[in-house]
């Protein structure tokens, strides 16, 4: 069997589906309001009981999505001269001509799909909470409306590319999200630096 090595660990996997689960039906929940889908509506039992899981599922996304700070937040702020000229090359996605240079544990497109999922997801946060809490100040809801929709715009580009990107895309590397492990074979192609960081070059 070939040799594995662990990407993501328990406490990583698990944070990482109950913000996957809760932010993909905050966005199913939320295009059903945007729209007024009775359809979606219906499978919440309607908009009312929609209105109580949407509210209640925000707070779940948004601990878990605090919580993931204490993963990845440190890593994605951190940029090399490789990481620069990754963005030089578009990351190789836009030509199979360009050389791509060598990789840590994470691209800069994860580290600021990261950092964009994190600062959208603390004003969706923000503005969903005073949408739900504050009844007697029309400005500030005006604005938290506009916070929250703009967000949601943001949220429903990057996820949908995000998944593509972690399933379709870049086989194998479901699995991390999954058991949390990568082929060796496999991690040395596409995260050198980091394996050579770990002594298994
Ligand atoms: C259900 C569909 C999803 C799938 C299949 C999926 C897949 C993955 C995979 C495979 C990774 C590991 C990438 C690596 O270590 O190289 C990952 C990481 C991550 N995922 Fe997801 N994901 C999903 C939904 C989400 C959602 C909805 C969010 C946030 C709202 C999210 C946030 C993250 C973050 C922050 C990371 C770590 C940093 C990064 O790799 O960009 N994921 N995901």
């Amino acid at each position: 069997m070939a040799e594995m090595v662990r990407k993501s660990s328990s406490d990583e996997i698990i944070n990482h589906w109950i913000m996957a689960l809760s932010c993909i039906l905050l966005i199913i929940s939320g295009y059903g309001f945007l729209f007024q889908i009775e359809g979606i509506g219906s499978l919440f039992g309607g908009f009312n009981a929609m209105k109580t899981v949407h509210n209640w599922l925000g707070v779940v996304f948004v601990l878990s999505l605090l919580y993931s700070m204490g993963h990845y937040f440190k890593d994605a702020l951190e940029y090399d001269d490789d990481d620069r000229q990754w963005f030089k090359v578009a990351g190789g996605y836009l030509s199979h001509k360009v050389k791509v240079p060598p990789m840590g544990k994470y691209n800069p497109g994860q580290k600021l799909y990261y950092l964009a999922i994190l600062a959208a997801g603390i004003a969706i946060a923000l503005s969903g909470f005073a949408i739900w809490l504050i009844q007697d100040n029309a400005g500030l809801i005006l604005l938290a409306h506009l916070v929250h929709n703009l967000a949601f715009c943001i949220f429903i580009i990057a996820v949908p590319v995000h998944i593509y990107l972690g399933t379709l895309a870049n086989p194998g590397t479901f699995q991390i999200m999954v058991n949390g492990m990568v082929p060796l074979e496999l991690a040395r192609k596409r995260y050198p630096k980091w394996m050579k960081a770990a002594g298994k070059m």
